[in-house]
Formats: C-alpha cells, sequence, structure tokens
C-alpha cells in the first residue's frame, strides 16, 4: 500500500495489572515504569485486571482496596488519563462477554498446557476452580478487544499472549478479519527483579520474608534497610556474574532506576566495597519511589476525582470494546 494517514497513525498498546496486593519493585522496573515511557508513543489502553483477581480467594473489603489502590498506583507512576485509557476490567462488561465466546474456541487441551495453571492449581489445590483454568480466554478477551498492535508481557504471561494469538488466528480463520493478532512486546529497557534474599528467586510479595522484597509505596527507610541486608557473595567486586546472583541483582536494579548501563556501574563502583554499593542501590530507589509514594498519598484520599476517572476510562475503553465485541457476535450468528 503506498503511503496514507494510517501508516503514520501511533500503534496501538495493551496491558493489564492484577491488584494483588501491594505493587512491588518488580512490576515497576519490570513493566510499569514502561508503561510511562510508551504512553508518550504508543496509543496505550491499560486497566486493572480485577476479574482475573478471583481465581484464587480473595476477602471482598481488601479485594476492593487492592483495586482502589492499584488504580491510584497507576495515576501516581504518572500514567495520565489525558494520554492514555486507564480504567478497572470489571467496568467493562465486554471483557467477561467475549470471553465466553472465546471459550468455546479454545480447545481443553491447550488450556491444560499453560504453565501457569498447573503451578497454580498445584498452591491451591483446594481451589482448582473453572475461572483459574480458563484464564487465558479472559486474558485473549482483554486483549483482542482493544486490538492492540504490541502488548508488553514478562516471560510468565508470554504462554497466554501466544493463546490469545492462537484464538485471533483461528477466529479469523472461521469468521473473516475480526481481531488484530497482537505481537509480544518486550522492552529494552526493563529488568527481571530477583529477590533481595534469594536471587534464585523472582521478587514476590507473597514471599514470607519481607526483607526479600520491595514496595513501590515502602517508605525510604524501610527500602534502605532492605537493601543493607539484601545477599551477596564471598567477594567484594561490583561485577556482574552468573557467579554473583545476587550483585548481578543489585546492579541490575540500579541500572533500572539510574538508566547506567552495566559497565558504567562496574566502573563507578570498581575498589568500592559492597557496604556502599548496597547504600547507593537503596538510595538510588528510595529517591525514584519517592515522589510516587507522595502522589499516591494525595490520590487515594481523593475518592471522588479517583471514581471520576475510573469512570471516564472505562466509558472510553468500551466504546471499543463494544464495536470489537458486537462485530464477533454478529460474525457468529447471534442476532443483534
Ligand atoms: N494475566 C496478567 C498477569 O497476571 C494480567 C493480565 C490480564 C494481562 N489481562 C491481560 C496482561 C492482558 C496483558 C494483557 O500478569
Amino acid at each position: 500500500m503506498c503511503e496514507n494517514t494510517q501508516t503514520t497513525a501511533k500503534k496501538k498498546v495493551l496491558s493489564c495489572i492484577q491488584p494483588s496486593g501491594m505493587l512491588t519493585l518488580g512490576n515497576y522496573l519490570g513493566a510499569l515504569k514502561n508503561w510511562v515511557y510508551m504512553q508518550e508513543d504508543f496509543d496505550c489502553t491499560f486497566a486493572v485486571a480485577d476479574l482475573h483477581a478471583i481465581t484464587v480467594r480473595q476477602e471482598p473489603a481488601k479485594l476492593r482496596q487492592q483495586i482502589y489502590s492499584t488504580f491510584a498506583t497507576l495515576l501516581a507512576l504518572g500514567l495520565d488519563p489525558e494520554k492514555s485509557t486507564l480504567f478497572i476490567q470489571s467496568h467493562v462488561p465486554e471483557h467477561a462477554a467475549l470471553s465466553w465466546l472465546l471459550s468455546c474456541y479454545t480447545q481443553f487441551g491447550e488450556l491444560s498446557r499453560m504453565t501457569q495453571f498447573k503451578d497454580k492449581s498445584a498452591k491451591h489445590a483446594d481451589n482448582i476452580n473453572v475461572g483459574l483454568f480458563s484464564y487465558p480466554t479472559l486474558m485473549a478477551a482483554d486483549i483482542l478487544l482493544y486490538k492492540p498492535d504490541l502488548v508488553p508481557v514478562g516471560a510468565d504471561q508470554k504462554q497466554h499472549l501466544e493463546i490469545a494469538r492462537d484464538i485471533a488466528i483461528r477466529f479469523n480463520n472461521l469468521y473473516g478479519d475480526v481481531f488484530t493478532v497482537p505481537e509480544p512486546y518486550i522492552p529494552k529497557t526493563v529488568s527481571r527483579v530477583r529477590s533481595l534474599q534469594d536471587p534464585s528467586k523472582k521478587m514476590s510479595k507473597s514471599d514470607e520474608n519481607a526483607n526479600s522484597w520491595v514496595a513501590i509505596l515502602d517508605d525510604k527507610d524501610t527500602i534502605i534497610r532492605k537493601f543493607k541486608r539484601a545477599v551477596t557473595d564471598s567477594d567484594s567486586v561490583v561485577r556482574v556474574g552468573d557467579d554473583k546472583p545476587g550483585i548481578t541483582n543489585l546492579i541490575s536494579i540500579y541500572s533500572g532506576v539510574t538508566g547506567k548501563s552495566f559497565e558504567e556501574i562496574e566502573r563507578e563502583f570498581d575498589g568500592k566495597g559492597y557496604g556502599e554499593f548496597k547504600l547507593a542501590v537503596g538510595e538510588a530507589v528510595a529517591d525514584e519511589l519517592a515522589p510516587i509514594k507522595a502522589n499516591y498519598d494525595r490520590i487515594i484520599t481523593d475518592k471522588k476525582q479517583l471514581e471520576e476517572l475510573y469512570k471516564k476510562g472505562a466509558a472510553i475503553a468500551e466504546k471499543t470494546a463494544a464495536k470489537t465485541y458486537f462485530k464477533a457476535m454478529k460474525k457468529v450468528g447471534f442476532v443483534l
């Protein structure tokens, strides 16, 4: 095709985050910080995936608080409702509705192969519910409703994105061009943050050892204390290496917040001890997170403003979602 206005349109990006408790430095450096950058170059839609959260049992009051708090954190990070569409998944009923439709185009066998389903059903053996099993069809609906070109996901969600693509291709083959088949987007700038106490594990808020993870909303003293206690290794050289997982993790975190390359960091701390390095990492992280926490504390107290923003976001999202949903319904043969 020759040049037209389409070629200059921004690419569309969609991503969602579950409201499952405190967001961590891992969520921040692994995904959210990049969302803030992406809103400058792409047409972005970001949602709090609250429907996904009930695949494991939640306490109602706590879930409600976490949905508010996750939405407020997105705003506090600098996601701007004027630039991006920000909403809460359950406020746009087409997600659940399309998920049913897509579940009839998803094979039992392919869902059975999802490693997250296997892991989670082992972890919650007393509650292996159908939602936990069909979760990827809900995620496919989240994505396909908005026809994004790109979906930024971490390694643990790649398999789910793959299935969303397979479902889209299958549906399009049957009914014509209904869904856009999205590409995974793995930005160069993200860091995979490991536990500060056991770098063989991913940083996770469900870790029993609270020193192993940092929350985006932790205060400065807490952050510095946790970094001071971070595990290192027996030599004292600040350098990246497979034999130095603790130090490598800290270098990667420091790089994630400062934007410095690994080589620059190794040079900066050449001849300096771990104590000095850990303090520098703690301070850099605390300085980066402090304004986010200040924003959050302000935003979370203004429930009226929050409500206005999530309602507005849902109304914008639903316009696109409804269009795609009804097109799919019509193709399948429903009476509209
Ligand atoms: N399943 C994702 C997670 O647990 C969250 C999610 C839900 C998502 N819907 C999505 C991510 C759509 C990307 C696109 O992290």
